[in-house]
């Protein structure tokens, strides 16, 4: 099979983590016999200091052309007080717009190699094996009006959270045919006793829920969801929310991962004629400027979402299992990087994807 794929490796860590993911990809088109076609492209900090924007026109031409984009990580602290549209992250927000990738999955996993990683009880996060879908192209990451205005008391901010009827159905139907092929559970999180923004989400996920008898859903309000994730994470197979708070409640899922580092994730949009996913896949981490370019970074979540990648844009089902396989046995090597709290001295972000290749 050619695989036309748009690597984005952005800023800090990100370069270091998708340069393992590539080395991944490469060692499962060896032994597959698949053929590689790898472009990369700017994104983030590093587009604005070549070209002026964090998400250059040649970048989403890019996008649009190749079958799937691997994206490593945006952010750099020097732009922490740009204006709105020369900030990395409007970048991110960009090419998740432009591809249109409105669902983004977000798998939380306790391996049993991580447990004691885990600042929670064993007995707690053992077992934990959820799935986030977190919905990526609306609500108040986008909605308008929105800026700030006026000056001295006068000034203020303002951040609308929008939803439509169709953009909460469609991330549902995702969500809930993820559960059919899972546990059977979902639990839809929003706010709903104080938004009326939630009001509709919950109201359209009820009447979605219809097309899918074989899906026990249920609801919990953000707050609760947060505790609950903590107290008994066991309870969750698949959570469906809404943007923000699928940002929030992913980043706490990484704690019962062991570390942030772990969580991989696989945006989808539309089907391409193919049958394919559109898709954008990038690790749930962050830039990480304070470790970037020391070899330390943990590549598992940039290397899990290399799997997503093979596995949803390309139906390698095989090639996805091999190198979930793989993580899991680096991870039972002890091989691991400093986040995973090895008992012996840590392995380099390098040696970790070699073992991962090694290990396929
Ligand atoms: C994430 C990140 C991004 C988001 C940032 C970098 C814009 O936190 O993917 O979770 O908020 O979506
Ligand atoms: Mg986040």
């Amino acid at each position: 099979m050619n695989l036309s794929i748009l690597v984005l490796p952005g800023d800090g860590i990100g370069t270091e983590v998708t340069c393992e993911a590539v080395r991944v990809l490469h060692r499962v088109a060896e032994k597959w016999n698949h053929t590689l076609r790898l472009t990369e492209g700017l994104l983030g900090g590093v587009a604005i200091h070549k070209t002026g924007t964090p998400f250059p026109d040649q970048t989403e031409r890019l996008a649009l052309d190749a079958d799937a984009t691997l994206m490593g990580a945006v952010g750099l602290p020097e732009f922490d007080n740009a204006p709105p549209h020369l900030r990395p992250e409007k970048g991110l927000l960009g090419i998740r717009r432009a591809l249109g990738v409105y669902a983004n999955l977000r798998p939380v996993r306790a391996y049993q190699a991580l447990l004691d990683a885990s600042p929670l009880k064993n007995h707690l996060a053992e077992g934990t094996d959820f799935i986030i879908v977190r919905e990526l192209t609306g609500g108040i990451y986008y909605g308008v009006p929105r800026g700030i205005s006026g000056e001295g008391a006068g000034e203020r901010a303002v951040n609308s959270m929008v939803y439509t009827r169709p953009e909460i159905e469609r991330v549902a139907r995702m969500a809930f045919r993820l559960a059919q092929n899972r546990r059977g559970k979902l639990t839809s999180v929003d706010k709903s006793n104080v938004l009326e923004n939630s009001q509709l989400w919950r109201k359209v996920v009820i009447e979605i829920s219809r097309e899918f008898p074989d899906v026990a859903l249920d609801h919990l309000l953000v707050d609760n969801c947060a505790m609950q994730l903590v107290l008994n994470p066991k309870r969750f197979d698949v959570i469906l929310t809404e943007n923000m708070f699928g940002d929030i409640l992913s980043d706490e899922g990484a704690v019962l991962a062991g570390s942030i580092g772990m969580l991989p994730s696989a945006s989808l949009g539309g089907r391409k004629p193919s049958g394919a996913w559109v898709g954008l896949y990038e690790p749930v981490h962050g830039s990480a400027p304070d470790i970037a370019g020391q070899n330390k970074a943990n590549p598992l979540g940039a290397i899990g979402s290399a799997a997503a990648l093979l596995e949803y844009s390309f139906g390698l089902k095989e090639e996805a299992a091999a190198v979930n396989s793989a993580v899991e046995a680096v991870l039972n090597s002890g091989r691991v990087t400093a986040d995973l709290r090895p008992s012996g001295p840590p392995a380099t972000t390098t040696q970790v994807g070699q073992a991962v290749c090694e290990a396929i």
